[in-house]
């Protein structure tokens, strides 16, 4: 039997209506906002992230899904959206300094990493993305964006964690000061840590090694070499949020696996999860469409895990609610009178009722059967006493209620049922 790819999943029927419940929340919010949506292609030119994410980030270094082309070009599978949808905005010359550009985007993404739970080869993001202003104001109103998200998708005791790495000049000064610091206590330091000391040092900080942990306690802070600009932005995001009623919290050793970002950063994190606890992150990434060939222009967004979402919404039994597949499923008695069950569906659907009915010819029993096991909110039984009669019987899946309801008063009933 041929099977999936390690690290993908199927999504069968049963999960698809979570994630379209999922999908409607991201589109509805990001309407809310003012962000339209856009799409760009799968696969890129490698460079596009190579030349946007780091060359020594774990996303470029061991996790991409690169690859030459019949024409000799190197090609990846997008790892994530941003560095793509720069490329996107600088090539149809979509910003203008003057106005906000909004966009969002919701698809599948490549990282070739560990499978485990909340981790994937292939998995699915939304996010958003503010480009052109430069102020804390859009930094807000992209964290106000994910947190309505989050409200409406009812998940709680999530954290926000906020930190900022300021502008490229206060960044320049901490990471001397760690370099030094790192070389200090190197010899001190787990294997990975050791080998980022040269190629990534800011990342030491997101270490995970427990060790480390405990080492980095003394490691020089980011908040302290910050310079006036940076207090500033960071002191004006902090205000808002708080005027806003956002709750967050400060960790100023987060600094994020991807080398584009400056001033301020930062991601959610859900104790339903397990060790994969980050279920978004974003940040400010004014440098990047400079580097990607552009003319700079400043922006902020952030990205949330669709498959993390969806964990965390089970694990809080937030997605036990009822969804009915259909409205009402009719159960044929009289195979002969086929005609009757099939002109009553449409005339049900016409009225917008989602209907299905047995092909099969059934038993009641089986017909019966089949209605619970699709989760439809009503049967409708059809055999001759209701078509000559044309007062059908009803019955409510879920609480066995039965009643008897005239034809023409049919699709009103279920209409306006709210059970
Ligand atoms: P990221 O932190 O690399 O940021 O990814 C965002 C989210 O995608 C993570 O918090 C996580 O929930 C999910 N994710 C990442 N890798 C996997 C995986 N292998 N399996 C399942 N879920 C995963 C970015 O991608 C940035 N582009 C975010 C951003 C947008 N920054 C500015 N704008």
């Amino acid at each position: 039997m041929i099977q999936n790819i390690k690290g993908t999943k199927d999504l069968l029927p049963e999960s698809t209506k979570n994630w379209q419940f999922v999908e409607d929340i991201f589109k509805k919010c990001s309407e809310l906002y003012g962000y339209e949506e856009i799409r760009t292609p799968i696969f890129e030119k490698t460079e596009v992230f190579s030349r946007s994410i780091g060359e020594n980030t774990d996303i470029v270094n061991k996790e991409m899904y690169t690859f030459e082309d019949k024409g000799g070009d190197s090609l990846t599978l997008r790892p994530e959206q941003t560095a793509a949808l720069v490329r996107s905005v600088i090539q149809h010359t979509l910003a203008r300094n003057i106005s906000d550009l909004r966009l969002w985007y919701f698809g599948p993404f490549f990282r070739y990493e560990q499978p485990q739970k909340g981790r994937q080869r292939q998995f699915h993001q939304y996010g958003a993305e503010c480009i052109s202003s430069p102020n804390p104001e859009a930094d807000v109103e992209i964290i106000l964006l994910a947190n309505s998200i989050i409200r409406n998708l009812g998940i709680e005791n999530h954290t926000i964690l906020l930190n900022t790495l300021g502008t490229n000049n206060s960044r320049n000064i901490f990471k001397d000061k760690l370099v030094d610091f790192l070389k200090s206590i190197r010899t001190d330091l787990s294997e990975e840590s050791q080998r980022r000391v040269e190629t990534n040092p800011l990342r030491v900080l997101d270490s995970k090694d427990k060790k480390d942990i405990e080492i980095l306690k003394e490691a020089p802070s980011l908040l302290e070499s910050l310079d006036e600009e940076s207090k500033l932005h960071f002191d004006r995001v902090r205000d808002l949020l708080e005027k806003n009623g956002i709750a967050y919290q400060i960790d100023n050793k987060l600094v994020r696996g991807l080398d584009y970002y400056n001033h301020t950063v930062f991601e959610f994190q859900s104790n339903a999860l397990g060790s994969q606890n980050a279920f978004g992150g974003g940040g400010r990434y004014d440098g990047l469409f400079a580097q990607l060939g552009g003319k700079p222009v400043p922006a902020v967004g952030f990205a949330m895990g669709v498959e993390r979402l969806i964990l965390i919404l089970e694990e809080s039994k937030k997605l036990e609610k009822i969804y009915y597949s259909v409205d009402a499923y009719i159960v044929n008695l009289n195979p002969d009178k086929f005609e009757f069950s099939l002109q009553l569906s449409e005339t049900l659907r016409a009225k917008g009722l989602k209907i299905s009915q047995d092909l099969q010819h059934r038993s009641l029993k089986a017909q019966m059967k089949e209605a619970n096991k699709v989760n439809a909110k009503y049967s409708i039984m059809v055999g001759d006493e209701e078509i000559n009669t044309g007062n059908m019987t009803i019955k409510h899946m879920k609480t066995g209620e039965q009643s008897h309801v005239r034809l023409d008063q049919l699709a009103n009933i279920l209409l306006n049922s709210n059970m």
